[in-house]
């Protein structure tokens, strides 16, 4: 078929909410949008593991680290997931991982901010893990199969990973005076940069008019951003945290809420690799990428072995 055939097969499918597979002829501009995009998601998932790690052996119970153990190994399913939904696009995982150490790919700019107390894991799933819920569900109907397909196993967890986040909150604010102080603490300094994770905003957004176009994204930046804002401001009410935002003020009529000016210049100054811990969520990735050489090694030589076994 001729190129305007199959981008006039493609568009249809777009139209009609039929989903591209792998196999489906696709622009390349849509192909290279959607590595650009899961495979940053990916990364996303696995550095995410380095904050919340810092604090499996210093969890308050055992029930505790129970569920944080369980969370972090859900996020390194996530990436496998996503990984495995890049490669779909016929990129292969070595070179996703070389683009993340060059860096030339990113990772959400929340990863790049320290776990200073315990408070913070509580605040981490419940903000960071409601931000990507409020994303994630909208992704599920992303236009690309194997990405929308991936996106509905791992919303399936991600309840989970805010619910314990928001106990953890409520637990501290229902504590002590030094408890509700290290929560309160913690809202402080993951409530902007939670926010940053739906991206600049629409009119500073370079990818938004193509995702939109093509249904990688149903919703825009703003608009994720803003029910990630009126869903969690009556829910950090209802445990008697303050939101640190001084302008945010309820909307009669918009019925939503208005809120301050996000700082963007820290947004840039964090996603070009200046955050408060780029430096040590990189070079620990790196180092673990090359400590785990050899299991690659073996994984790889056994499967070489069982296809030959499965040939003769
Ligand atoms: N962190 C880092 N970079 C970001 C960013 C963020 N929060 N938001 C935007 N950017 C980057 C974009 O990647 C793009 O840079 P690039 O051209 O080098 O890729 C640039 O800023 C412009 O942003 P756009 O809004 O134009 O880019 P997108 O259309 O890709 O939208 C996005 C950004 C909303 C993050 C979109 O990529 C997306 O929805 N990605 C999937 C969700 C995701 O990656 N979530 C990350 C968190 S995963 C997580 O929280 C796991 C949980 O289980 C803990």
């Amino acid at each position: 078929m001729e190129h305007i055939d199959h981008l006039k097969v493609f568009e249809t499918k777009i139209e009609q909410d039929i989903n591209i597979e792998a196999k489906d002829w696709m622009p390349d501009d849509y192909r290279k949008h959607l590595i650009r995009q899961i495979s940053q998601h990916a990364h996303s998932e696995v550095i995410g593991m380095q904050p919340e790690g810092n604090w499996i052996t210093r969890a308050p119970s055992l029930r505790a680290k129970k569920i944080l153990l369980a969370k972090i190994q859900d996020e390194g399913g996530h990436g496998l997931y996503l990984y495995s939904a890049a490669e779909t696009l016929g990129i292969g995982r070595d070179e996703l991982i070389q683009q993340l150490h060059d860096g030339k790919a990113k990772y959400s700019n929340i990863f790049n901010y320290p776990s200073l107390t315990w408070a913070d894991i509580g605040a981490i799933g419940w903000l960071v893990d409601g931000a990507a819920i409020v994303n994630q569900v909208s992704l599920q109907r992303t236009s690309y199969g194997p990405y929308s397909r991936a996106m509905v196993r791992i919303c399936k967890e991600e309840s989970f990973h805010q619910r314990q986040g928001y106990e953890i909150m409520a637990k501290m604010m229902a504590g002590t005076a030094a408890q509700r102080e290290m929560a309160q603490d913690a809202m402080n300094r993951w409530w902007w940069p939670a926010l940053m994770m739906f991206g600049p905003h629409d009119t500073d957004s370079p990818h938004t008019g193509n995702a939109v176009k093509w249904k990688i994204k149903r919703q825009s930046n703003d608009t994720l951003r803003q029910k990630f804002i009126d869903k969690t401001v009556q829910q950090a009410e209802v445990i008697g945290l303050t939101i640190p935002d001084p302008d945010l003020k309820w909307n009669e009529e918009k019925k939503s809420y208005d809120h301050g000016e996000i700082n963007w210049n820290e947004f840039r100054e964090v996603i070009n690799g200046n955050g408060p811990c780029n430096r040590q969520r990189m070079s620990n990735h790196i180092k673990a990428h090359e400590e785990g050489e050899w299991v690659r090694k073996a994984a790889s030589a056994y499967s070489n072995k069982q296809k030959l076994r499965v040939s003769q």
